[in-house]
């Protein structure tokens, strides 16, 4: 049974996301380059590290991640406030708890803002050190509503290795810039594919777009993730990717566990150079 919805007037007034060291958007601007992919097995490899993490999945009309994780625990409405599922050990909330199966959600983008409002403000996430926020495709209403509300320290972008992909990025990238939510990096997924293990690497897409992006837009190249099968088969099933046969996961495991550590070392650098976001802002018109 879906989850009602509260009433606007239901909404609670709690500082925003209290008690989450740090908030990171995952985002490209282009649909279907692996945004909640890498959203779901970065939060495992995070969590494999020993992290608490939590997952908000804010695309409301096409939410993927509760098919890629599914839950051990639902969701639950405890005194107006929801405590988020519990999916292999990663807190998550998502529109697809609120409602039925394969039934879409007809709403306009008021409403769609107003329920991303809704998830920043009245979900119980306790202590976490790492909320991951996929972001839908795109540089519209909800990534505006996002970036305004919900904290962020900062901001990963995905990419794949084609010119298409990260013409989207660069626009994702620049409104992060106008917004002021720094960068913290970019992946490049579905790099390279090897066939066998013995094999040389293959270039479907492209060699080396990510790199080249990153040391055009003078930001950090986090890691890069192999078109893997096996991750499309766990995301698919809903397995993760870690606890699938160790032997056969291996080179997709160790890229994402390496991008994990990228991703704290950076977080990190962020906050001790004090670039980490700054906490909600206005747009200001600006005069043309
Ligand atoms: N590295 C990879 N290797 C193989 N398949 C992948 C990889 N990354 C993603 N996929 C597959 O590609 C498809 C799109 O991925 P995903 O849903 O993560 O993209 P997305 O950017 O979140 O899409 P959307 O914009 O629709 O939200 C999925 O079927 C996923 O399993
Ligand atoms: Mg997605």
């Amino acid at each position: 049974m879906p989850l009602p919805i509260f009433p606007n007037d239901q909404i609670v007034a709690q500082p925003p996301l209290a008690g989450i060291k740090t908030i990171l958007a995952i985002a490209a601007g282009k649909g279907g380059v692996g945004k909640s992919s890498v959203t779901v097995n970065l939060a495992l490899a995070l969590k494999a590290l020993g992290y608490h993490v939590g997952i908000m999945d804010t695309d409301i009309y096409g939410p993927s991640i509760r098919q890629m994780l599914p839950e051990d625990r639902l969701p639950t409405q405890k005194d107006n406030l929801i405590e988020p599922a519990l999916c292999f050990g990663i807190k998550m909330i998502s529109m697809a708890y609120f409602r039925k199966e394969n039934e879409a959600v007809a709403v306009r983008a008021p409403i769609a803002n107003s329920l991303i409002s809704h998830f920043i403000k009245n979900v119980n996430w306790g202590a976490l050190d790492i909320l991951l926020i996929d972001f839908p495709p795109g540089t519209g209403d909800i990534q505006l509503t996002l970036s305004q509300q919900a904290n962020l320290t900062g901001a990963i972008m995905v990419t794949t290795p084609q010119e298409v992909a990260m013409l989207d990025v660069r626009k994702a990238m620049s409104l992060f810039e106008q917004v002021k939510i720094p960068i913290l990096g970019i992946v490049e997924n579905m790099s390279f594919y090897r066939p066998s293990d013995e094999s040389e690497p293959l270039y479907p897409f492209g060699k080396g777009g990510g790199k080249r992006l990153a040391s055009e837009t003078g930001t950090s190249f986090l890691g890069e993730i192999p078109l893997d099968p096996l991750i499309c088969t766990c995301g698919d099933l809903g397995k993760s990717l870690f606890s699938a046969d160790p032997e056969a996961i291996k080179p997709s495991t160790q890229a994402f566990m390496s991008l994990a550590k990228s991703v704290i070392n950076q977080t990190h650098t962020l906050k001790e150079k004090g670039l980490a976001g700054i906490g909600p802002f206005e747009l200001n018109w600006k005069e043309m």
